[in-house]
């Protein structure tokens, strides 16, 4: 059956040109994706038009969940695309399996739905959004907590990941991985896993820089993949505190970008592709979707702009994870493992 060409757009950036990393299985994945988290403002065909539109633009690599709630928006489009003559092996899509559906009998329903939603018969990428099995209503406040949310649990997380292994035996999905993942978390994983994670979702921005575990992450032949890579200037009002800093207007960010004639944005995307890690920016509008692209691909910081920039980092999570919390008093560090053991139950 004849398909009409996928219409690339005349302005966009050329897929060949798009740097990649390589997954130790031998695949290789986008070093840059369209996140498509809309936080509380941005509708699911919105965001459907944007992953079109990036698409167009040059993008293979799109960063899915099923909380995000818009898989079933997004994958008329992907679906769409392939028909009109787009490979879908040059496709790389991610999805995560949310946190109330850890259990054995779960995980694999819960990939098939995103599969559904996603019109894919197989993901490239199928990450644990988060180690913990703990819930919220979606747009609850910080305060917010879950009666029955527990601590991590080792055995319990096994349990689930056994199930993601499952997925690559059944051809459902070519990669499994983590999110929100600690050192401690995934010496343990890595001591058990019979498929080890392919990716490991992480918060990385020049004022969060989580340099120990990057270099963890990498040592251990994992891509890291960095999510709020611009600082999420959209996010929202819940996911905000006081104490937190502003990527965007770091002085040394703007000064480059000065330098350069483009937006700070641009030098946030670029130093994270310089760096090794693959940023997935969000964004709604064709101009940002395209200068991000344009960011990853164009010429690159000098070495002292990668040194000044490695120098800013403020230690500053802009997604602290409250709601995860499972005790009365914690406070969000909990989650993270800072002394570098897993927080005791
Ligand atoms: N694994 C996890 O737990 C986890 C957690 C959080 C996020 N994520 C993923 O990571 C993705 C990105 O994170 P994020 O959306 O929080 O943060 P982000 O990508 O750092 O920031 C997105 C915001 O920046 C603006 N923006 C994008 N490009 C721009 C540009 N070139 N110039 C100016 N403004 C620009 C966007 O607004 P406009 O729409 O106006 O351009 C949007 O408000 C999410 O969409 C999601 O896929 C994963």
């Amino acid at each position: 059956m004849l398909t009409a060409a996928f219409q690339s757009a005349p302005d966009g950036i050329d897929p060949a040109r798009v740097p990649y990393r390589d997954i130790y299985t031998g695949a290789r994945i986008p070093a840059i994706g369209l996140g498509t988290f809309g936080s509380d403002h941005a509708s699911p065909d919105l965001i459907a038009d944007a992953v079109r539109e990036a698409l167009r633009l040059g993008y293979r690599h799109v960063d899915c969940a099923s909380v995000y709630d818009n898989e079933h928006a997004i994958g008329p489009v992907l679906q769409a695309a392939v028909r009109e003559g787009l490979p879908r092996k040059d496709l790389w899509i991610t999805s995560k399996l949310w946190n109330d559906k850890h259990a054995e009998a779960d995980v694999i329903p819960a990939c098939r739905k995103s599969l559904a939603d996603l019109r894919l018969d197989y993901l490239d990428l199928y990450l644990v959004h988060w180690p913990f099995p703990n819930f919220h209503p979606p747009g609850c406040t910080v305060e917010s907590r879950s009666p029955d949310a527990k601590p991590y649990i080792h055995e319990h997380f096994m349990k689930t990941w056994r199930q993601m292994e499952k997925l690559v035996d059944l051809g459902l999905v070519r990669h499994i991985g983590t999110s929100n993942m600690t050192i401690p978390k995934l010496k343990l994983l890595l001591r058990d896993a019979r498929i080890k994670p392919a990716a490991n979702e992480m918060e990385l921005h020049p004022h969060l820089q989580q340099q120990e575990l990057f270099d963890f992450v990498r040592g251990q032949g994992i891509v890291p993949i960095g999510y709020c890579p611009i600082g999420s200037p959209g996010r929202p009002e819940r996911d905000r505190t006081p104490e937190d800093t502003v990527d965007l207007e770091d002085p040394v960010i703007v000064r480059i970008a000065n330098r350069l004639g483009l937006h700070p944005a641009s030098v946030c995307i670029k130093w994270a592709v310089q760096r090794g890690q693959i940023p997935i920016p969000f964004s709604t509008k064709r101009r940002n979707i395209l200068s991000n692209l344009q960011a990853a691909t164009g010429e690159p910081l000098t070495a002292q702009d990668m040194a000044d920039l490695a120098r800013i980092d403020r230690n500053c999570r802009l997604i602290k994870g409250h709601v995860f919390l499972w005790k009365e008093g914690q406070t969000w560090e909990a989650l993270w493992d800072m002394d570098g053991v897993i927080t005791p139950p």
